[in-house]
């Protein structure tokens, strides 16, 4: 029996033209398939119907596989001998858990390979015409969950926040910024659905965004990306002006939906 293998591939935001030439051959040579929602899935359709594909896809609100479940798939699969291919959105290693599958891998005897891919921590700001950071306007960025406390980060508009798994604590994640001096007009967008054909970009400044999420019902997968280079998107200017704060009368206006 061939010794199997497991290959962590970072498969880029979803777009299937943006993973890597190595990321694309290891999936094209893989015997089973274990894919996330957010990766480039249109790539699945490109594989033999000998190969197994198994949805670990975590919806918001109805988690189809466990963390636990998705690393003793991989190694059951590996020691029957296949190609395992770990199919994930954006990067790996960034807030992905492939540092745990690896480990995991590691201590049932597999060295897993991983092929780094396109974060969509930079690559949907780009998307939406934000580049993270912008001589002149920020230096630097941090990357961070919508879950975290933000106390330690640096809080200055040019020093860009990048926040992904934000929508459901966009409030929090707010109130904490402002709690903390940074000031209400900084700029902050959240870019829905990067690369699909749905991506929409919402822009506003730090005191008035959670209405204007609510009213525009902003949903995930977003990333959310506050300080000064949100100026350089190109609707940015326009967003800002048309703002209309909610009135009484938007009786339906749509709770932030959960992670
Ligand atoms: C579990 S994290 C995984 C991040 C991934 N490892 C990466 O490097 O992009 C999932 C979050 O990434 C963000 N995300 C990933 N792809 C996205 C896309 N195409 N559009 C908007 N947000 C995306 C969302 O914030 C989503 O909730």
């Amino acid at each position: 029996m061939d010794k199997g293998t497991i290959t962590l591939i970072g498969g880029g935001p979803g777009d299937p033209e943006l993973i890597t030439v190595a990321g694309y051959k290891a999936l094209l040579a893989a015997d089973t398939v274990l894919a996330d929602r957010l990766g480039p899935t249109a790539l699945l359709e490109e594989l033999s119907d000998e190969v197994k594909i198994i949805d670990v896809g975590k919806a918001p609100g109805c988690h189809v596989a466990t963390q636990d479940e998705i690393n003793r798939l991989l190694v059951e699969e590996a020691k029957l001998g296949k190609h395992v291919v770990r199919l994930k959105g954006g990067d790996p290693f960034v807030l992905g858990r492939g540092g745990e599958e690896v480990a995991y891998a590691a201590a049932h005897g597999i060295t897993a390979r991983v092929i780094p891919g396109i974060t969509s921590a930079v690559s949907v700001p780009a998307a939406a015409g934000i580049p993270v950071t912008h001589r002149g306007l920020a230096t630097g960025f941090t990357v961070v969950t919508g879950h975290q406390d933000l106390a330690q980060l640096p809080l200055r508009a040019d020093h860009t926040l990048v926040i992904l798994m934000g929508v459901a604590h966009l409030a929090a994640t707010v109130g904490s910024l402002t709690g903390r001096g940074m000031p209400g007009n900084t700029p902050i967008a959240i870019i829905e659905r990067g690369y699909s054909q749905t991506q929409r970009t919402t822009i506003g400044t730090l005191e008035e965004i959670v209405v204007r999420a609510r009213k525009a019902a902003v949903t995930n997968p977003a990333v959310i990306v506050i300080g000064d280079v949100v100026r350089l998107a190109p609707d940015a200017a326009v967003q800002l002006a048309e703002y209309q704060p909610l009135t009484h009368t938007d009786t339906a206006v749509p709770a932030l939906f959960v992670d």
